[in-house]
């Protein structure tokens, strides 16, 4: 679109499509309801940026064998866990999207952050935008950041913030946040699709051009989606989202998106009143030390990202007193619980149609991965039957509409973890063909459970 033309452009929240004139539908992304106006001021034109500005118009055509990778530099943090969900550190010349609810620990983190990038020399400034400096300086004391050169700026025009940085040559820079941020070219609010749009577009070439490497705050919205143009996730390298529950102390921060290293990591860290600490053992913070087995609780290694967490499952089954049941899942969806006691009825004969079944996985961490079916089933059923699981067992293993247990992803890795923990019994699918898994570690016991059948057999 010819911005010199149109002052008015109609842009979509969540793919950034343009359009001349408004409609009620895009055309781009097929959401309704999601193209707002935003005026361009006629004194800047807009600016248009591609993520690399190493592409030019004049670039020739070259077989890949002959396109040298390029060795990427990353600054390390002294949070290892940190750099492992980066890919092995922050490479410079990235730019990095940090989403996540109010106070969660944005600002927080990346002070923290900061504060490490410059004890280990390296020229870091922090600009905020909603803080004043007192209050970052405060926070800063309060966490005992002892960082004498990070640099602070209180600032939220991004023409005056690029022309600072171009004097002081940063290796990393936080900008908090991304939708405080304007552009003094358009007319805009800050936080408007075209501001969010524009002020991280002129960022990117910053950072591209003079190999510094940025991290963006965004702000959520109440679905969960990082506010601003969905094209904001498209443009950046990286996106991480910070997530955790308000009730519980731990937050993860998980890499949804990460060009320079693998996506889907995390790493957890726990908040405490001198800032946030990295949990280096988190299976921990999910399993109780028990001393006596438990009726209704069974133990399952699930997988996030490359790492195991083992996780505690509890399950509640009593009589109801209603007509209709209750069913009350969290930390799984709803309807898994559903499906997975009509799999026990039907398959395993066990009749629970008059009893409310209520279940939680333990430290308010949420699961979506199937690997967990048996260890619901197992909870389930041993407080249906009344029946401590034994200590030291772990249940892992995917459950099919036919009442089987299948074997799922990276089996070895999790009856590691377990055996790590002192966890050394494994209830497991029964492999079709020789796995790699089936050799244990020394001391572990496999018990093979073919089917819900069986699973009913191993809860008497
Ligand atoms: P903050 O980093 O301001 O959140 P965001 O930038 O994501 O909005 O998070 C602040 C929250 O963390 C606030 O509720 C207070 C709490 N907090 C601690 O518990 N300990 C600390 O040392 C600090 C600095 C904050
Ligand atoms: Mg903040």
């Amino acid at each position: 679109m010819n911005s010199k033309k149109a002052k008015t452009a109609y842009v979509c929240n969540q793919c950034g499509q343009e359009y001349g004139r408004w409609q009620g539908k895009c055309d781009g992304c097929g959401a309704w309801n999601c193209i707002t106006e935003f005026r361009i001021g006629s004194t800047k034109s807009s600016r248009t940026v591609s993520a690399f500005s190493s592409i030019s118009s004049g670039a020739i055509a070259t077989p890949l064998s002959e396109c040298a990778p390029q060795s990427y530099s990353r600054l390390k943090s002294t949070f290892p866990e940190m750099d492992r969900v980066l890919g092995g550190g922050l490479v410079s010349g990235s730019l990095v999207l940090l989403g996540g609810d109010p106070g969660i620990g944005k600002s927080t983190l990346l002070l923290q952050l900061m504060g490490t990038f410059a004890q280990n020399a390296l020229k870091a400034v922090y600009i905020t935008g909603e803080e004043s400096l007192q209050q970052v300086s405060l926070r800063a004391q309060r966490m005992h950041i002892s960082a004498p050169h990070l640099l602070v700026l209180a600032e939220t025009s991004i023409d005056a913030i690029v022309g600072k940085l171009h004097d002081i040559h940063p290796d990393v820079v936080v900008v908090d946040s991304i939708q405080t941020m304007f552009c003094e070219g358009l007319e805009s609010t800050p936080g408007s699709v075209g501001q969010v749009r524009e002020s991280a577009s002129v960022l990117l070439q910053f950072a591209k051009q003079n190999g510094c490497a940025i991290i963006l705050v965004g702000h959520v919205t109440k679905d969960g989606a990082i506010a601003g143009p969905r094209l904001l996730e498209h443009l950046v390298d990286t996106v991480l989202y910070f997530e955790g529950e308000s009730h519980y102390q731990y937050r993860i921060v998980r890499a949804v998106k990460n060009r320079f290293g693998p996506s889907g990591e995390i790493a957890i860290f726990a908040m405490s009143d001198i800032g946030l600490q990295e949990v280096v053992n988190p299976s921990e913070l999910f399993l109780h030390n028990r001393s006596i087995p438990q009726v209704g609780t069974a133990i399952t290694p699930v997988l996030e990202g490359t790492r195991v967490l083992v996780v505690e499952l509890q399950s509640l089954v009593n009589k109801s007193h209603f007509g209709l049941p209750q069913r009350v899942a969290s930390g799984i969806a709803p309807k898994k619980l559903s499906l997975l006691i009509a799999v026990l009825e039907r398959y395993g004969g066990i009749m629970m149609g008059d009893h409310d079944i209520f279940f939680n996985i333990a430290g308010g961490l949420s699961v979506s991965e199937p690997a967990i079916d048996l260890g619901i089933c197992a909870a389930v059923l041993s407080s249906f039957r009344n029946r401590p699981l034994e200590l030291g067992t772990a249940f892992i293993g995917e459950i099919g509409l036919g009442g089987e247990v299948r074997p799922v992803n990276n089996m070895l890795a999790r009856i590691r973890e377990c055996a790590h923990l002192g966890i050394k019994r494994c209830i497991v699918p029964k492999p079709q063909k020789k796995a790699d898994w089936t050799a244990a570690p020394e001391g572990t016991v496999l018990v093979m459970c073919k089917n819900i059948a069986d699973l009913a057999n191993l809860i008497l």
